[in-house]
Parts: structure tokens; C-alpha cells; sequence
């Protein structure tokens, strides 16, 4: 049996907002319910876990401070140690003050991180456009791209794992690929640059599990702490009637292999 050295939960798009009945025009109810389910059900595993990576979409346009501190109060549920980066919906330099509590001169253009645990570096990348200028795609900084650069070109023979919110793949369906990494592809050719010990990339932002392999790397997306959407390959729009229900993939990395197991926790 090949030894364990991490087990972590990837969930994404938890949209909390102030208003705990706040519905979208995309969805008839709010994100408050199902993101205490999966608090509940992440809480509950029956296995311990090293942390859970949250890959965005914190808050829905949280305009005041009072939206990330109500983020905050939720959040600080989940009974492991969480690290963030931040969605579309996000307002950076909010979600670093409000909610994670930086100092004025601790925040950054760009939330980017990068740590270690149980000797796997973990990097998470902040893609976010300001939602007023750009819709809902996302972009790397060209200073983003060589810091990775330098990281995957490092001589490290540690696992690696890479949390971003948006998918850096077109999937092929284009009402998804309109709200995709920009530029995507040059993320992708900085990260086969450390192919040998890439574990994963893991993303959010679709709302539905998609799995992309290319070129030796794989690409998993989480669904909603919220609402669900269904893509068919080359659809022109969502389908229709989706299963709801929040849920998270856990993930766990033994020397040899990636386990990563979609979790899906019923709505009603
Ligand atoms: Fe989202
Ligand atoms: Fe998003």
C-alpha cells in the first residue's frame, strides 16, 4: 500500500451573502442553506482531514464589509484549517481585509499563495478580474506567471498541487468557455514545466465536476456550496432540470497516486 501524505477538501462558490434570502436570476433559492449542509458534511467525514482548499466565490459582490463578515461567521465552521483564493465575485481587497483580517499593509493587487503540507507544496492563484470591467472570465498577471515560472521550474521533487478559481481549459461548451481563464493556455505551459510532480490542478467557478486531462496534467473542478449547472460537450447553454445539493472532492495523495472523490450532498 502506497503511503498517505495528504487528505484535503476542494470546495468552491459558496456566494454567501448578507442577506441569508438573497436568490439570483440564475436561482430560486439562497446559498445559505446548502453551504451549512456542506460545512455539516465536510465536518462530519469520517476521517481526519489536513485542510480544505476553497477555490473562490466566497461572497456574492459583497458591497459592504458586513458581507464578508457574514462569510467569515460561516466559514469559520469548518473545523479544519481552510485556505482561500479568491472568484469573480469576490472584491479583493475586501475579501482580504473583511475577511481574512489583513492589515492595510498586507493586502495585495493579487491574492496569490503558496505552502507546504506534509512536504506537498500547495500554490493558489488569484484570477480575478474586478467584476465591473471585465464580466466573469479571469486572467493571470504576467508577474503571476513568473512566480509560477519560478516555482515550476524549481529543482523541488515535492507533490504539487495548484488551487485557481476559474477553469484555465476551454471545455468546449461556449457559454463556459466565454467566462474562462483568459489566458489559460500560457498557465498550462508554465505548469508542465513541473509535470513530473504535478498532482492536480482544482478549480471552481463552473458550478459542475468536469475532469480535463492534457498533456500528462489533470484538471478537477468542484461543484457549488450553491447551485448547480449541467454542460453537455459543444452545448450552446446549461441543461435543464440538474440535480441540486451542495458538494466537495476529496482529495487524497499517497506517494504513488491522486484519489479524488466527488462528494455530492442531497438538497432536500
Ligand atoms: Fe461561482
Ligand atoms: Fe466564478
Amino acid at each position: 500500500m502506497s503511503k498517505r501524505l495528504l487528505t484535503f477538501v476542494h470546495i468552491s462558490d459558496t456566494h454567501i451573502h448578507l442577506d441569508p434570502d438573497y436568490v439570483s436570476e440564475h436561482i430560486n433559492f439562497s446559498s445559505r442553506i446548502p453551504v451549512q449542509k456542506l460545512i455539516e458534511a465536510v465536518n462530519a467525514l469520517p476521517m481526519a482531514i489536513d485542510f480544505v482548499m476553497h477555490t473562490g466565490d466566497v461572497a456574492h459582490y459583497p458591497e459592504t464589509a458586513e458581507h464578508y463578515h457574514v462569510a467569515r461567521e460561516i466559514l469559520q465552521q469548518i473545523r479544519y484549517p481552510v485556505y482561500y483564493c479568491p472568484g469573480n465575485h469576490d472584491f479583493v481587497p475586501q475579501f482580504q481585509e473583511h475577511f481574512l483580517g489583513k492589515s492595510s499593509d498586507e493586502i495585495r493587487i493579487r491574492y496569490d499563495t503558496e505552502f507546504e503540507c506534509n512536504g506537498v507544496q500547495i500554490v493558489m492563484m488569484d484570477s480575478h478580474i474586478p467584476p465591473d470591467i471585465e464580466g466573469h472570465s479571469g486572467y493571470l498577471m504576467a508577474q503571476q506567471l513568473d512566480w509560477l515560472d519560478e516555482i515550476c521550474r524549481a529543482d523541488d521533487n515535492r507533490p504539487l498541487v495548484v488551487g485557481i478559481h476559474h477553469h484555465p481549459l476551454l471545455l468546449e461548451a461556449p457559454w463556459l468557455d466565454r467566462i474562462s481563464l483568459k489566458n489559460g493556455i500560457a498557465l498550462h505551459n508554465t505548469l508542465l514545466k513541473a509535470k513530473h510532480r504535478l498532482r492536480g490542478v482544482f478549480y471552481g467557478h463552473i458550478h459542475e465536476n468536469v475532469i480535463t486531462v492534457r498533456e500528462g496534467i489533470s484538471y478537477y473542478s468542484a461543484v457549488s456550496g450553491w447551485f448547480q449547472t449541467q454542460t453537455w460537450y459543444a452545448a450552446e447553454e446549461p441543461a435543464a432540470g440538474v440535480m441540486q445539493g451542495p458538494g466537495f472532492n476529496l482529495v487524497t495523495l499517497t506517494e504513488t497516486d491522486t484519489f479524488v472523490r466527488p462528494v455530492r450532498i442531497p438538497s432536500a
